[in-house]
């Protein structure tokens, strides 16, 4: 166990961490499949029920529940569709899974990186440990694992490669081996370890800094909401596409209904729909899009996940751009 969470802050710290997390114990992806519309709810009921998709590692090693809380729609049971979901997860949701690690004595690794990512007005990010111990679980009830990283949030500094975990609820012997094998991997490099410790240690009220600090932070936050719900908007605007409201994150996932005669004309170039339509944008137009099967999704279901991390200014002509093809798109295959 040391060594799988050693794994999870080590050198594969990256979008696909918690697959290789997967392989490495030799445990089973565990399909969740995501609605785009309505609120995600996972049931713990449902999970219990239905005892093949009971935890990700149950399976193997009953162990682990790792947990997407990043102000994000979002449990997935070890599936990488994480970042495609964009509906905070739900406070009482929160509870029932804790109460659920509690019960069958599972450790709970939440993954926190897009905690101040959120752009809902109404919604709010509560952090496990919070949870955890409102309910009153002290370090002796539940092993809880927090993951940050310095290439999310307002900072997002992706190329600098830094992050923690804050591990909670393990015993002193427990910690050691942690600490032990994950010191055997090699460390992130001096920025990303500076950044990391900025990232823990922001300026606070009292310090000169904080004005300035606080004034960019917001700006930046402030900019990503507003590029989210632009695209949102022009995705939705568009024929066949529905997207679900961006309330956190960094990606929308909308979901494409494609022609019979394009996925016919994907089917002759042996490629999933969604990336056939993703490589005919990436021809036309450059704009880079990831095909929802490249994830996992609803059986005959379409999707692609787009980011919404270009400048603001330049927006409007990726919507321009998006729009022109879709037309021309759709011209050509419509039914
Ligand atoms: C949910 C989630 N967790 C963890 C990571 C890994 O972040 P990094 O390796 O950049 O710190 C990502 C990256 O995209 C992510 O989306």
């Amino acid at each position: 166990m040391a060594d799988l969470l050693s794994h999870t802050i080590s050198m594969n710290r990256r979008a696909g961490v918690w697959k290789s997390l997967m392989l490495r114990s030799n445990s089973k992806m565990l399909a969740q499949e995501a609605s785009t519309l309505g609120l995600w709810w996972l049931s713990i009921q449902e999970i219990l029920l239905d005892r093949f998709i009971l935890i990700f590692f149950l399976l193997v090693q009953k162990t682990f529940l790792v947990c997407f809380n990043y102000g994000v729609h979002s449990i997935y049971l070890l599936n990488e569709c994480i970042s495609r979901i964009l509906e905070v997860l739900a406070e009482e949701n929160q509870y029932d899974i804790v109460k659920f690690c509690k019960n069958e004595g599972l450790v709970l690794l939440a993954d926190e990186v897009y905690q101040e990512n959120i752009y809902a007005d109404n919604k709010k990010f509560h952090s496990f440990k919070k949870i955890v111990r409102s309910l009153g679980y002290g370090e002796e009830d539940l092993p809880l694992v927090s993951y940050q990283s310095v290439s999310k949030g307002y900072y997002g500094e992706c190329g600098k490669r830094g992050g923690y975990m804050e591990i909670t609820g393990f015993s002193a012997p427990v910690r050691e081996q942690i600490y032990k094998i994950a010191s055997v991997n090699l460390c992130s490099n001096i920025t990303g370890q500076i950044l990391a410790s900025l990232v823990m240690n922001p300026p606070k009220a009292s310090d000169e800094s904080y004005a300035s600090y606080k004034a960019e932070k917001d700006g930046i936050l402030a900019s990503l909401a507003r590029r989210a719900k632009a695209l949102e908007i022009a995705f939705s605007k568009l024929e066949g596409i529905t997207c679900n409201k961006a309330e956190g994150a960094m990606y929308l996932f909308p979901q494409i209904c494609l022609p019979q005669k394009a996925i016919e004309a994907a089917k002759a170039a042996n490629k999933a729909p969604d990336a056939f339509y993703a490589l005919r944008l990436l021809e036309s137009t450059g704009i880079v899009v990831v095909p929802g099967s490249g994830f996992g999704q609803v059986p005959g279901t379409w999707h692609f996940r787009c980011t919404i991390l270009p400048q603001e200014e330049k927006i409007p002509a990726i919507i321009s751009r998006f729009t022109v093809f879709h037309e021309t798109f759709m011209a050509e295959y419509r039914d």
